[in-house]
């Protein structure tokens, strides 16, 4: 057979990612002791009180399809949670509950974009930004940051490159970030929204990580910056980070109704719903509090301290310290310039670590940053401390 794929398909690259991961699992299975700082996901297990909802939903049978966009008490207490975590008024028709914040973002992309509008996305990014946007045939737009900005946008770059746009349709913001780990300010935020609101841009705010937040630091949701900014946002949020539930599969995306309406038609038409017990685990998780989520957060916050401030102490080694979530993106350029190895890359680079010291990282190139690597501390303290050494072993025979 004579078999074309689509050009959507052959447009999705495989994640640079998957070469260092598929080679950790094949040393695990081997026996050989890997450390895992390539995680993007809580090491902790989800909390006794959400589990016990999840079973219970299962006893009540309570296991047929529901509502598409979400059962109508989980969706009042999102809009009660949005009211309180981040001064946003939204009705349960504003809001669409998704399998995941990862669906969340592909049913809103599928609802706005067009061919070839333009979609900027502040460079480096979640992997999956700009594949979702290539799978709706939309255009990423990469706006670099760096660390002099602690790799945040500037409204004045942003209106730059909407002047040389010719479809700019939406800016995909990240706060806190992956990879960065950087946290926008309120007053950073109203300098993004003006523009954003001046050439007519759609902001789609991504605030998955919001729980996850250190040095007493505030999450602010750029769609409560004014009424204005908030009709012209879309904020996506979710269960996995902050409740350690990111098999359950759940997030949901908040804003125009006229949008998340037609975001639900096309999830009506794929996934139908979430499962049915993740939407009343979930529901638990939203309005209960045992104080794990805070346990959590803290244990997090310890973690990063230590590792950020031991990777200052390496010779030739920068980390910016990561304001939330749970990874930290130390610059190695030093160690792509000067190494006896060959090494040319951020991808050759954390080959050489985990074939020589057992420790898994990911590469910076697959967030569109070369110079850097991300390390995830969602890790214990030991295992942090003994990747610590073997990076910094696996440095030293590096420039030898
Ligand atoms: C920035 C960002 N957004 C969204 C997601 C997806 O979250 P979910 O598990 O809800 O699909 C992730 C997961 O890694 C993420 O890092």
């Amino acid at each position: 057979m004579n078999f074309q794929l689509s050009h959507r398909a052959k447009a999705i690259k495989s994640s640079p990612t998957l070469t260092v991961s598929t080679l950790a699992k094949k040393m695990k299975s081997e026996g050989i002791d890997v450390i895992n700082f390539g995680v993007g996901e809580p090491d902790f297990n989800t909390p006794d009180y959400i589990k016990e909802a999840g079973k219970k939903a299962i006893d009540d049978n309570f296991t047929r399809y529901t509502d598409s966009s979400g059962i109508i008490e989980l969706r009042k207490a999102i809009a009660a949670k949005l009211k309180k975590d981040n001064n946003l008024d939204y009705n349960p028709e504003e809001i669409l509950v998704s399998p995941g914040a990862k669906a969340s973002l592909i049913n809103i992309l599928l609802a706005v974009c067009d061919l070839r509008d333009e979609v900027i996305i502040p460079s480096p990014y979640w992997v999956s930004y700009t594949s979702q946007v290539n799978m709706v045939d939309a255009l990423p737009i990469l706006l670099e940051t760096g660390p002099a900005n602690n790799f945040k946008i500037k409204a004045r770059h942003l209106e730059e490159v909407i002047l040389n746009l010719s479809n700019p349709k939406a800016l995909i913001i990240n706060s806190p970030n992956n990879p960065t780990g950087s946290v926008y300010t309120r007053k950073e935020l109203q300098k993004i929204a003006e523009v954003c609101l001046k050439y007519n841009i759609l902001i789609i705010s991504d605030e998955i990580y919001e729980k996850l937040i250190y040095d007493g630091l505030e999450h602010v949701s750029i769609a409560s910056i004014s009424k204005e900014v908030k009709e012209s946002t879309i904020v996506i949020n979710g269960v996995s980070k902050a409740f350690a539930m990111t098999g359950w599969r759940l997030g949901y995306a908040a804003g125009l109704r006229q949008i998340i309406k037609s975001a639900g038609r096309i999830q009506s038409h794929t996934t139908s719903c979430v499962n049915s017990m993740t939407q009343k685990a979930a529901l638990v998780a939203i309005t209960e509090n045992d104080g794990s989520i805070e346990k959590m957060r803290k244990e997090f916050e310890k973690r990063r301290n230590f590792l950020v401030s031991e990777f200052n102490k390496i010779d030739n080694i920068k980390c910016n310290i990561p304001e939330g979530a749970f990874y930290a993106m130390p610059n190695i350029s030093y160690y792509l310039h000067h190494n006896t190895r060959k090494i040319k890359n951020s991808i050759d680079f954390c080959e050489y670590l985990l074939k020589e010291n057992h420790i898994a990282i990911v590469p910076g190139s697959a967030f569109g940053a070369d110079n850097y690597v991300r390390f995830s501390y969602a890790n214990s303290m030991e295992n942090i401390k003994e990747g610590l050494k073997r990076f910094e072993t696996g440095l030293k025979s590096l420039s030898k």
